[in-house]
């Protein structure tokens, strides 16, 4: 309906979801005025609310924006280049592990794998490895019930009593007893890993205070719910178009030897980086099959774009799945061709706003590079491991959850590889 909203009204296009109007900004021109409003006039936190309940009070979108920038922040130390050097060896080693499980031969179901997988990469990077470590005793559940408080229901209603927010809320205490448990046992032992956690527990807010156990177990929830499942859907993507491209796998390969064939060759951070085919590759699964297809911000002052008002009260979205496939930006939109951002035609470069698949402006996705790294290391070592062959087309897209993944069924045959691995 909003493609066809496009073709018929242009850059903005008005409609009514119930009885609230909404406005749809396409294109890099709208994207770049969407994102760059102040708070005041879109904002995020108003229609954000579903997901007070599963970060909790006084972190996130309970807060005030420039609380809530101040406590991502905190976060920031955690993602530099040091830190991602670390996390590229906790990717590789977590993957191997997920490989050296699947055998020699065997079906797979993808988003489930990725999701399994991302699961295990991002409570380690993230959390901590206490988490990682106590995923089996019962982390990995509350997680579970925490996302099924993620529904439509939510959405309208998060304070509903029903059973799917009641086990949601036990999950948000089981999460906090558990977090907890894991701060009281670092101040005790002196323990100070390099992770998440620590980086919060060390943090400050401009007047001095320290961050509180719950509000770090907030800040980490609202870090691993952006992350996580985001991850896993374009990684299942991204394995799907791969597959279906025999050129394009062919030039990942191509690559792959050329990066690590050198006796000694590692998996790390910088070897990650040379791999700009597979970047193109993935970056093209941003674009076709963003996993985010609604970025929504309620309109509190009237806002002039084009020679229209977007009056206040509105819904005012932008949705990287329309604006992905604008021909005018992309040629033939709907061709999988990752080396469209090769030069010369670089099309991702033509202009600031073209692909948003992590967003823009102050909300702009903070984890987009730890994302692509992990989506590299996972599709390097499971192609390194094993021919994979999808024997149906690829599913059409699931627009019935948050995340967009593929619909059901959607399983993969693999083989472990009879060559010598690049990797030990
Ligand atoms: C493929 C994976 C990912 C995708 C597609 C994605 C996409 C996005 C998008 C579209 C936004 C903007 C939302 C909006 O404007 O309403 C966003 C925000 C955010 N992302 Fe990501 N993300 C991914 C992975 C990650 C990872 C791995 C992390 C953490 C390490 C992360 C942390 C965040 C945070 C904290 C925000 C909120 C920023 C703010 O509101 O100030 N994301 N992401």
């Amino acid at each position: 309906m909003m493609r066809r909203g496009w073709r018929e009204q242009g850059e903005l296009v008005r409609f009514r979801l119930g009885p609230r109007e909404c406005v749809l900004f396409t294109g890099p021109e709208a994207h770049d005025a969407y994102f760059r409003a102040p708070e005041d006039q879109l904002d995020a936190k108003a229609v954000y609310q579903f997901t007070v309940p599963i970060f909790g009070r006084g972190v996130a979108y309970d807060v005030a924006p420039e609380i809530m920038s101040e406590q991502l922040g905190f976060l920031v130390p955690a993602l530099r280049e040091t830190a991602m050097h670390r996390f590229a060896r906790i990717m590789f080693e977590e993957t191997k592990q997920f490989a050296d499980a699947l055998g020699e031969e065997g079906e797979i179901d993808l988003p489930a794998a990725m999701n399994a997988l991302t699961v295990n990469i991002a409570s380690h990077c993230l959390i901590g490895e206490e988490i990682r470590d106590q995923l089996d005793a019962g982390f990995a559940e509350a997680y579970r019930d925490l996302q099924k408080g993620i529904n439509a229901l939510g959405f309208f209603l998060p304070r509903l009593p029903v059973p799917s927010h009641r086990s949601r809320d036990r999950a948000r205490r089981k999460v906090a007893e558990l977090f907890s448990r894991i701060m009281a046992g670092r101040r005790l032992s002196g323990a100070e890993p390099d992770d998440f956690m620590q980086t919060l527990l060390r943090a400050r807010y401009k007047d001095g205070r320290a961050l509180s156990d719950d509000e770090i177990t907030g800040i980490l929830l609202t870090v691993l719910f952006a992350g996580q499942h985001t991850s896993a859907v374009l990684a299942t993507w991204t394995g799907l178009e791969l597959l279906n491209a025999p050129a394009s796998l062919a030039q990942v390969r191509d690559e792959m030897q050329n990066v690590y064939r050198a006796p000694g060759a590692t998996m790390n951070f910088e070897t990650l980086k040379r791999q700009a085919a597979l970047e193109r590759a993935i970056r093209e699964n941003e674009r076709l099959h963003p996993p985010l297809i609604l970025l929504i911000r309620k309109v509190l002052k009237p806002m002039r774009y084009g020679g229209h008002v977007v009056p206040a009260g509105a819904l005012a979205m932008v949705s990287p799945a329309v604006s992905h496939r604008l021909p005018h930006v992309f040629a033939n939109p709907e061709r999988f061709a990752p080396d469209r951002f090769a030069p010369p035609a670089a099309e991702d470069k033509q202009h600031h706003y073209a692909l948003i698949g992590f967003g823009g402006g102050k909300h702009r996705c903070m984890g987009k590079h730890f994302a692509y790294m992990q989506l590299k290391a996972i599709w390097t070592l499971l192609l390194d491991r094993f021919d994979f062959r999808l024997d149906a087309a690829i599913p059409a897209p699931n627009y019935g959850s948050w995340v967009t993944g593929p619909r059901a069924p959607c399983r993969v045959r693999y083989r472990r590889r009879p060559e010598a691995s690049l990797f030990q």
